[in-house]
Formats: C-alpha cells, sequence, structure tokens
C-alpha cells in the first residue's frame, strides 16, 4: 500500500519503522500543499497534523486517496464533505491528550496570576525584586469553563484542586459529573457575568465561530481574564482587542490564534498580502503577541513526550486497522 506521512520531525521517523518494512511509505517533515499534492497523487493513504492544506483543491489531486489519518483530534482542517462526496474516510486521534491540554490551561493560568513571564525576564537581566509584580490567587476565585467534554472537565478537576469556585457551560450537562466534583452549571451569559477567569473548551463549528465577541465581551466582569486553548475561531479577535484595551479583559492566555497557520509560515504571510486577503485578523493577532498581559504559546498545549507517544501510536494502529480492513476511529465513513 502507498502512504504518505507528512509534517514528521526527525525523533518521530521511528515510530512508522514497522508501517515502512511492509509497505511503500513516504515520510516527510514538510506539508502537503496545493502545490505539492500531485506528487503524491499514487497515495492511497495520508497522514498530516494540522497545518497540511486538506481542502477540496488539495485532495483532489490525491487521486487514490482511500484514507486521511489526521494525528489530531480536530478535523476542521479537512474538507469533510468533499471526503464523503469521494468516499475518502478520514479517522483521527480522539483522545491523546485531555490532562496535557488541562495542564497547559494552568500554566497559562498561571503565567498571568503569578506574572510568571514579567518575572522571569526580570530576573534573567539580573533584577531581583518583586515590585510591580503583585498576583493573584486562585483561590476563592470563579472559573467559568465553557464546553465540558473530555478537556473541559480536567480543566473542572485541577480547578477543585486550586480550590476555585467553577461555573460551567454547555450544549450538554453532565449533571452526574456535576455533582460528584461540586459545581453548578447555568445559562451562558451567566458563566460570562460572574467569571473571574473564563476558559474555552468547544469544538470549531460554524455555530461556536466568534463564540466570544462583542456582546459576550460586554457581559464579562470588569478586570476578567480569557484563556483560549480550543481554536482561535471561537473568539472575534477584534473584539477581544478592544475589550483588553478597555481594561475590561486584564489578561489573556491562549494557545490558538485566527490567522494560527499564516503567523507560522512566512510564505503563506507573503500568499496573504499578495492576494489582498483581510489583513485586520492578522494584524489583531500580532498585537497581542506584543502586549504585556496577554500570554501566548504557539499551539503547544498538546505537546508533551507522553501526548505525542499516544497520538504517533493511534495514529499506526488507525493505519493498521484500516489496512486489515477494520477502520476504527471514523470520522468520515463510518458505519
Ligand atoms: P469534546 O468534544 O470532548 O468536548 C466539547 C464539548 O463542547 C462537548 O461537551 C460539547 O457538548 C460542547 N459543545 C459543542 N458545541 C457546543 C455549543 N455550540 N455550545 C455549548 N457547548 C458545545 O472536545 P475536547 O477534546 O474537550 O476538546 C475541546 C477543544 O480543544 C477542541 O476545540 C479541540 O480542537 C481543542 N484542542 C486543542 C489542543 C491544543 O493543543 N491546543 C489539543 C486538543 C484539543
Amino acid at each position: 500500500m502507498k502512504i504518505a506521512i507528512f509534517e514528521v520531525e526527525d525523533w518521530e521517523k521511528g515510530a512508522f519503522e514497522a508501517l515502512s518494512k511492509a509497505h511503500d511509505v513516504v515520510i516527510t517533515h514538510g506539508h502537503l500543499t496545493k502545490e505539492n499534492a500531485h506528487e503524491y497523487a499514487d497515495r492511497e493513504v495520508v497522514s498530516t497534523f494540522i497545518y497540511s492544506d486538506l481542502s477540496r483543491e488539495t485532495i483532489k489531486e490525491l487521486k487514490e486517496l482511500r484514507l486521511i489519518a489526521t494525528r489530531s483530534t480536530g478535523f476542521d482542517h479537512i474538507d469533510t464533505a468533499y471526503c464523503v462526496e469521494r468516499g475518502i474516510r478520514v479517522a483521527n486521534v480522539p483522545a491523546y491528550g485531555d490532562n496535557t491540554v488541562a495542564e497547559h490551561v494552568f500554566g497559562l493560568i498561571l503565567a498571568v496570576s503569578h506574572r510568571l513571564v514579567d518575572a522571569v525576564e526580570r530576573t534573567r537581566r539580573g533584577e531581583f525584586t518583586e515590585q510591580g509584580l503583585m498576583g493573584f490567587d486562585l483561590k476563592d476565585k470563579t472559573l467559568g469553563v465553557i464546553g465540558t467534554g473530555a478537556i473541559g472537565r480536567y480543566v473542572i478537576e485541577i480547578a477543585k484542586g486550586f480550590r476555585m469556585k467553577v461555573l460551567a457551560f454547555d450544549k450538554y450537562p453532565n449533571d452526574i459529573f456535576a455533582s460528584r466534583m461540586g459545581f453548578r452549571y447555568a445559562p451562558l451569559d451567566e458563566v460570562l457575568s460572574a467569571s473571574d477567569i473564563i476558559t474555552l473548551h468547544l469544538p470549531a463549528l460554524p455555530e461556536t465561530h466568534h463564540f466570544l465577541s462583542e456582546r459576550e465581551f460586554d457581559l464579562m466582569k470588569k478586570g476578567v481574564v480569557v484563556i483560549n486553548t480550543a481554536r482561535g475561531s471561537l473568539i472575534d479577535i477584534q473584539a477581544l482587542l478592544k475589550a483588553v484595551s478597555s481594561g475590561k479583559v486584564s489578561a489573556v492566555g491562549l494557545d490558538v490564534l485566527p490567522e494560527e497557520p499564516t503567523i507560522r509560515e512566512e510564505a503563506e504571510l507573503i500568499r496573504s498580502i499578495a492576494q489582498r486577503r483581510p489583513l485586520e485578523s492578522l494584524l489583531a493577532d500580532h498585537i497581542l503577541l506584543r502586549l504585556r498581559n496577554v500570554v501566548i504559546t504557539p499551539h503547544s498545549a498538546f505537546y508533551t513526550r507522553e501526548a505525542v507517544q499516544r497520538i504517533l501510536d493511534t495514529t499506526i494502529e488507525n493505519i493498521s486497522a484500516y489496512m486489515n480492513a477494520e477502520p476504527r476511529n471514523l470520522v468520515v465513513g463510518g458505519s
């Protein structure tokens, strides 16, 4: 079987060795793009992370494609409607890092509450003084958790360890979990207006696009902290920038940005400018990246040794299962 695996780091290559022994496997550090897709026209299986292009235009070039094994939970980067049309299956990694992302959420929260970035920069300059670095306690603060799926629930468990109060919002509340953990679900507007820190754990869907926009920021407490490790599209970045500028939002912790792929790749940035694509959102990202009360990590919440190993293991199992005619973890093309 002909397989192409993209976005692979050197140390990860060994994990695909077993597949390479029995199949024709191309492993590359590069991304799948519109421009190079024709080179992979004979591949029956492709595996990518989230920065490859899996639009209709690109997939069209992959004439023999039968399976996309994405090395992520989310699959919003794949044109699944076109996959359905072509009968291409899509397998994902349903769970690999609920604890990993939840731990990162608290990394961001503590970075804000203990002013860790400023504090470390200061001692690196050789200044050993706490003046101007006063933070705040998490104990007794209210954490608003929006989306109580796998990651949101883990966040709540950790929050309880910090003795925080929790208010949650989800389309499908999990009342058993709520009574076990001792927190309450509330309508969205109440979560927004009563929380000291708000953290987002929703999937990127048309209905969750700009889930936090001007109306939602207006409802929040003055001085609220906003955390987003889910997807950049959940927040209207212009509205966030406005809320930060006015002081409504006192600090932000982000692992995801709306224009992330463009920010990552210089070539993408140049293409955006050349195509005169709207640059307001990109500009907003760049402004946020430089604000002192905004802590941004480069979509690295999932990136621990253990979580990446779980992703590799599940992906190889997904590809092998497909080859054995027992496909698993299908998000498109399952029964
Ligand atoms: P999940 O699918 O387990 O939970 C999502 C929750 O959102 C569910 O409880 C669902 O009922 C709720 N929901 C969906 N639409 C809703 C709506 N319109 N209104 C209210 N609630 C709604 O997802 P999981 O695994 O907890 O992941 C959450 C997010 O984290 C996803 O966006 C995922 O892409 C992102 N993620 C980010 C990573 C990173 O490295 N930064 C790594 C892994 C996931």
